[in-house]
């Protein structure tokens, strides 16, 4: 092992002293120091600044000069040309192209919609250099020249994706559809939350060696070994998914079966399609376990400089071919490894398995009968091998509803083909948000997927400007007040996550189950019971079957709000407002999935849920509360501002005055980055927990203000307090309108794909 990041210099120093001391960015750095505190700088992460294709690179655009059939033939005879560096099993690289595809997809998690092949994240670490993305770094290398090819014209990720479905097309097997419109992102996310294990990114050299499943399954519900700690989908740190070799690697396939259904579902697959995928799946390719784990060398991130960005190095022979070491077990699931078949499933099926050993010493499953199929081996001709299946194989046959659901595959063919062709579309494109972000000819054009959220089609004429300004009158002719209208178009708005690009205003969702039910939105309900009765008699009014839609009228209503606020402060603005936004149904709402969405704590409304104690234990509110920030792409500035003007505005979600330190409520001034900055008053918490604060005033003790960690954190950090007290100041009530009102329309704007394109800033 050569370990890149201790670089010693041999002989004297000619600097002076022992040792040249750190450079730029060497540890000790602030968080050695201060583990605890909260990373606001986070907010910038993966800016303008490290993109090398600009702010005016237009995706979308590019993509579009691409034939992508021509794209499809590169790849597929790439797929089919064998290089030396590293030979093809079965001359096909299809099958660990697959996997490839796979696990850039299968890092998702519905809880908080990250992970997932959206912006080609297996480039980084750590996802880059999990001991479970073994030899992925050799698969995209090999995509290397179609890349250089298409240039940017071509991200990674979709790249990643479109060579998972032209494999699966080359062995036979009908995809379901490809959509392109994936952003790349340009570096490494140090941010996502994959586990509380601290493991030794170095030495993991198994799965074995990562024995520390306990921290992240110490629940609260009782079964300490299954309560998988949220936002995780993965039963290890540094796996896509589960352990193959069960729980601990312990071999247990009812206990590897409760692992997949939880790490599964928690990526928003239910039994059926989790099935579909790991049998279809392994219908391709194989496991590489040919030698000692603990022979490979340090993964990518930590790899010797002359690697040049591969991990992983295998001592034996050339190592790879025959002598390929990824994961530790070793064999194929099927007799055909390149063919689409059933033979999975059929073997699984048809014989009974008992427990072995593979040469690296992982433990696995081969069939009892010695006169059972035998599969090819990748390289060596005329040599052969008995079947493998892994423990989260077996899990599939001894799970009594998995095994349903293999029975029916196994029976009906072409129901799997289908129900695996429909699940791969899903497991690519899930956090692809709206099918407006597809891009290509081979988008599926399908209503039915209701995993993609659907919005129907307008069918009606859109409203104009004159429509606009008539129903900002009738607006606040209701006579709603200000802080109600402006507390409802954000709850319309603030469910977004960029993640996934699910949530957003666009659709009406605020109205229909379950967020209209949910505690956090409870004002918004008379509300919109208010803006139905404007709706109702717009569309009535209007010529030529005009209408507006719900959607746009509680986010045009909170725009009207903020105007009005502005303007009881003295400075004329108007609020952008784009019309367009249609209203979904209930039937094409996915309560489940949407349920995901509710929050536990929005620091926005100044709203915890009363699970929150038990959570912020773990985490702080403000903690979330930048997690919601970035959730919603806003910048420190951005966040600060939007969070004051609410304050003021009086958008807390049960309306208390926590925060609302303005004797002008439905004024957007500065208040609360005054009271914020307020050196006469003097705070101190109110619970035991320091959840809730009273700021007093020093000379008289006279209690002045309450509020929350969610207001307090803006004076207490260093960095907002610095953009507070640029509000604060004198001349900010200017910046601060202009501020709040760009930030506003951002968050409004968060979702329209239907009018943004695909460019990642602006
Ligand atoms: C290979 C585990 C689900 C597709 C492998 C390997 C392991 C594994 C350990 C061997 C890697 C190597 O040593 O080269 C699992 C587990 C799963 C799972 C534990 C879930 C419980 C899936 C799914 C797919 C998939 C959902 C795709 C839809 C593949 C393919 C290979 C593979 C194509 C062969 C790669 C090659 O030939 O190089 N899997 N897998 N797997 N897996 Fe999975």
């Amino acid at each position: 092992r050569t370990d890149t990041t201790t670089f010693e210099m041999e002989g004297a120093c000619p600097f002076g002293g022992d040792s040249v001391g750190g450079t730029f960015g060497s540890t000790p750095t602030l968080a050695s120091w201060y583990p605890q505190r909260l990373r606001v700088e986070l907010l910038h992460a993966n800016g303008l600044a490290a993109d090398p294709l600009g702010p005016d690179f237009d995706y979308a655009a590019a993509f579009a000069t691409i034939d992508l059939a021509e794209l499809k033939a590169d790849i597929t005879t790439l797929l089919t040309t064998s290089v030396p560096w590293w030979p093809a099993d079965y001359g096909n690289y299809g099958p660990q192209m697959i996997r490839m595809a796979w696990h850039s997809a299968g890092t998702y998690r519905i809880a908080d919609g990250r992970g997932g092949a959206g912006t080609g994240m297996q480039r980084f670490a750590p996802v880059s250099s999990w001991w479970d993305n073994g030899n992925t770094d050799k698969s995209r290398r090999l995509l290397q020249p179609i890349k250089h090819k298409y240039g940017s014209a071509l991200s990674w990720a979709d790249l990643m994706v479109l060579t998972g479905n032209c494999a699966l097309e080359l062995m036979g097997f009908p995809t379901y559809g490809f959509g392109g419109g994936r952003l790349d992102a340009w570096e490494a996310d140090d941010a996502s939350y994959w586990g509380p294990e601290v493991w030794d990114a170095a030495n993991v050299t198994s799965f074995d060696s990562m024995v520390t499943r306990d921290e992240r399954w110490r629940g609260q519900n009782g079964d300490a070994d299954y309560d998988l700690q949220d936002p995780l989908a993965a039963s290890h740190q540094a796996l896509i998914y589960v352990n193959p070799e069960g729980p601990y690697a312990n071999g247990d396939p009812l206990g590897s079966a409760r692992d997949i259904r939880i790490t599964f579902s928690r990526m928003a697959m239910n039994d059926e399609e989790t099935v579909a995928l790991i049998a279809g799946g392994h219908a391709f390719g194989k496991s590489h376990g040919a030698v000692p784990a603990d022979e490979i060398g340090p993964p990518p991130e930590i790899a010797p400089m002359e690697a040049m960005g591969l991990g992983w190095h295998n001592p034996r022979g050339a190592g790879n071919a025959e002598n390929t070491m990824t994961n530790g077990i070793e064999g194929s699931w099927t007799p055909d490894p390149t063919r689409w078949d059933n033979s999975y499933l059929e073997n699984l099926f048809a014989y009974d398995y008992q427990q072995t050993k593979s040469p690296a010493g992982a433990l696995q499953w081969t069939p009892t009968d010695p006169a059972g199929p035998r599969t090819p081996d990748a390289h060596v001709p005329g040599r052969t091998h008995a079947l493998m299946m892994m423990t989260s194989d077996i899990a599939l046959k001894v799970d009594p509803a998995y095994r349903a659901v293999c029975e029916k595959f196994l029976a009906d063919f072409d129901t799997f083909t289908l129900a695996f062709s429909k699940a791969w579309y899903k497991l690519t494109h899930r956090d692809m948000g709206p099918k407006h972000r597809y891009l290509g000819p081979e988008v599926t054009i399908e209503d039915g997927l209701l995993w993609q959220d659907p919005l129907p089609e307008a069918d009606h004429a859109p409203i104009d400007a004159a429509d606009v300004e008539e129903l900002k009158r009738a607006v606040l002719a209701t006579g709603v007040p200000v802080t109600d209208l402006v507390f409802t178009a954000f709850s319309a708005a603030v469910p977004y996550r960029d993640s996934d690009k699910r949530g957003g205003a666009n659709g009406g969702r605020l109205a229909l189950a379950p967020q209209k039910d949910w505690a956090v939105n409870r004002r918004t309900v008379p509300v919109i019971e208010a803006l139905r009765g404007v709706k109702a008699a717009f569309d009535a009014a209007a010529a030529g079957g005009k209408r507006v839609s719900l959607a746009d009228l509680v986010v045009l209503a909170g725009c009207v709000a903020v105007e009005q606020a502005a303007r009881a402060a003295g400075v004329e603005t108007t609020v952008p407002f784009t019309p367009g936004r249609v209203d979904t149904t209930q039937e094409l709402t996915d309560l489940e999935m949407f349920e995901w969405l509710r929050p536990l704590a929005d620091g926005f409304r100044n709203f915890a849920d009363g699970a929150l104690p038990a959570v912020a234990a773990a985490v702080s509110p403000e903690a979330m509360f930048l997690d919601k920030a970035n959730l919603l792409t806003l910048t420190a500035p951005e966040w600060t501002a939007l969070t004051g003007g609410l304050r003021v505005l009086g958008a807390n979600h049960d309306s208390s005055v926590h925060g609302v330190w303005t004797d002008r409520v439905g004024v957007l001034t500065t208040d609360f980055f005054v009271g914020l900055t307020d050196t006469d008053l003097e705070w101190s918490a109110t619970d035991a927990s320091g959840t809730t604060f009273v700021g007093r005033v020093r000379e008289t003790g006279e209690e002045r203000f309450t509020g929350t960690r969610n207001d307090l954190v803006f004076g207490s950090n260093p960095q907002l307090r610095s953009i507070a007290d640029v509000y604060a100041a004198r001349d900010g009530q200017t910046r601060f309108v202009a501020d709040f009102v760009r930030a506003w329309d951002k968050v409004m704007m968060l979702d329209r794909f239907d009018v943004k394109g695909h460019k990642r800033y602006g």
